[in-house]
């Protein structure tokens, strides 16, 4: 069993076939989802799927690319933060990589949602693209901070600052494609009790469907890649990461 902690099913790209796509899930053995939001608008949508299965949880964030959507967008995320399906607040974080929104944006929007999740007491995911020096002057301003950050595609240095501070470390598809060595070392560091999987579908689809639309599904040829990269038994990766998705997420 396996569960993908970072899925954007509620998007339209999953309109005409959702019901399909969440049937070849659940056959690979993915027995939970988490669809993770990334603006107000689009959070309301994925509360609404997991409202109506069972088996999906809700996450209600703004992304750092929609961070000018300022206040409103967060008091109606933090709104639907209360909602019994919303187990964790985001995504949300900083991105100096290639972002509209300027810097001060995202560092308002970041600091308000990880006030929430302390209020709330929600683990928080994280998206940090090139602003890790940024991100743990403002991580570290807080104190009790849960989460995990998500598509970790950084190196060594930056997943021991991310374990020091008690986060969880999600690897997606871009593990199987990457012929970055820093990035496929720092995956096999990571440690088996703080490791999660994801596949941020419908993007990012892993090997052998690389440039495809990517599902839920896809999640198994990551895992198995892992398992492979890190020389560890599949059933051992599979369940390990389930059992820290679990834990984090409480679900
Ligand atoms: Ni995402």
């Amino acid at each position: 069993m396996l569960i993908d902690t970072h899925a954007h099913i509620h998007f339209d790209d999953f309109k005409d076939d959702l019901a399909d796509v969440l049937s070849r899930a659940r056959k690979a053995g993915v027995k939970k989802l988490l669809a993770v939001g990334v603006n107000d608008t689009d959070s309301e949508r994925a509360v609404a799927l997991a409202e109506e299965h069972d088996y999906i949880w809700a996450s209600v964030g703004l992304h750092p690319h929609d961070a000018d959507r300022g206040d409103r967008a967060l008091e109606k995320i933090k709104e639907l933060a209360k909602n019994p399906k919303v187990v964790a607040i985001g995504e949300c974080g900083l991105d100096q990589y290639k972002s509209d929104t300027t810097h001060a944006q995202q560092e308002y929007a970041i600091r308000y949602q990880i006030e929430l999740g302390l209020e709330l007491k929600r683990p928080m995911i994280f998206h940090v693209r090139e602003a890790f020096p940024d991100f743990w002057r403002i991580f570290d301003s807080y104190a009790g901070i849960k989460g995990v950050v998500h598509s970790f595609t950084a190196t060594d240095t930056e997943l021991q600052e991310a374990l020091e501070r008690g986060l969880y470390v999600a690897l997606n598809g871009i593990m199987t494609f990457t012929k970055n060595s820093d990035q496929l070392f720092a995956a096999k560091r990571v440690p088996q009790d703080r490791l999660i999987l994801e596949t941020d579908c419908p993007f990012l689809a892993p090997m052998p469907v690389r440039g495809r639309r990517n599902e839920p599904a896809n999640i198994v040829y990551t895992a198995e890649f892992l398992a492979g990269l890190r020389a560890e038994p599949k059933t051992e990766l599979f369940d390990a990461s389930t059992k820290n998705a679990e834990t984090l997420f409480g679900i």
